[in-house]
């Protein structure tokens, strides 16, 4: 739980029609597993852990319960359409380090859907007092890197051969990061700064 909890949840109109972002809570667990296993397998190379499998979505939705994932979802209806997560270790030497997660459904994409996740996201982030938020994608996602670098990232690092597909294909990792500060700018050319207000 954080103080933007009453921003949610939040409609916005793509051109599939209404789309409602929620915080994501165990009830969301079904349908996020079920939005996951329908994307292609490398679009979720980034995340670490394959989020098509229940018993993944199950230790995801504990951690939201712990509050060390702070998670979005958004809904066509009643299906999952998309989904970001902003992940902290407080008890790690990164404590002040969120790294942000989204994924947004392919037929949905363009159209507004990823922008809206990242700075939810980027608000949650504040909030829970994140000083740098880090990105991980394929090096190959050039949407993924298109999106992010609009947004004020900036390309940090590169992991070789850092994640395998279940056929045995190695991928490179890409590191991209934004600091706070300048994500506090970012949030005001946004007009997204008085959420704190
Ligand atoms: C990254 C991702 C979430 C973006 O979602 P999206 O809904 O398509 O993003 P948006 O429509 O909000 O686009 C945001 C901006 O990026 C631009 N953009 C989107 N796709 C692009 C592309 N293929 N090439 C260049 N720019 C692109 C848009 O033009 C938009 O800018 P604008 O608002 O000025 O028009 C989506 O591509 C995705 O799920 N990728 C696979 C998962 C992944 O790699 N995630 C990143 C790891 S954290």
């Amino acid at each position: 739980m954080t103080t933007l909890d009453a921003r949610y949840p939040l409609t916005m109109v793509c051109g599939v029609g209404q789309v409602h972002i929620t915080r994501m809570t165990r009830s969301d667990a079904p349908g996020v597993s079920a939005f996951a296993s329908a994307l292609p397998p490398h679009d979720l190379l980034f995340m670490r852990r394959d989020i098509s499998q229940p018993k993944v979505v199950d230790a995801w939705v504990k951690e939201i319960e712990a509050g060390t994932i702070d998670s979005l979802v958004a809904r066509v209806g009643a299906d999952v359409v998309g989904c970001s997560g902003i992940v902290r270790d407080p008890l790690s030497f990164s404590p002040h380090v969120g790294e942000l997660r989204v994924v947004v459904s392919p037929e949905l994409r363009e159209q507004g859907l990823g922008r809206v996740l990242i700075q939810e996201s980027f608000l949650i982030a504040l909030d829970r007092g994140v000083e740098k938020l880090v990105a991980h994608m394929t090096a190959d996602q050039r949407a993924a890197m298109a999106v992010f670098e609009d947004l004020g990232f900036r390309p940090e690092g590169l992991l070789r051969d850092h994640v395998r597909t279940a056929e045995g294909a190695k991928h490179d990792i890409v590191i991209l990061s934004h600091d706070v500060e300048r994500l506090d700018a970012h949030m005001n050319a946004y007009g997204l700064g008085e959420a704190f207000d």
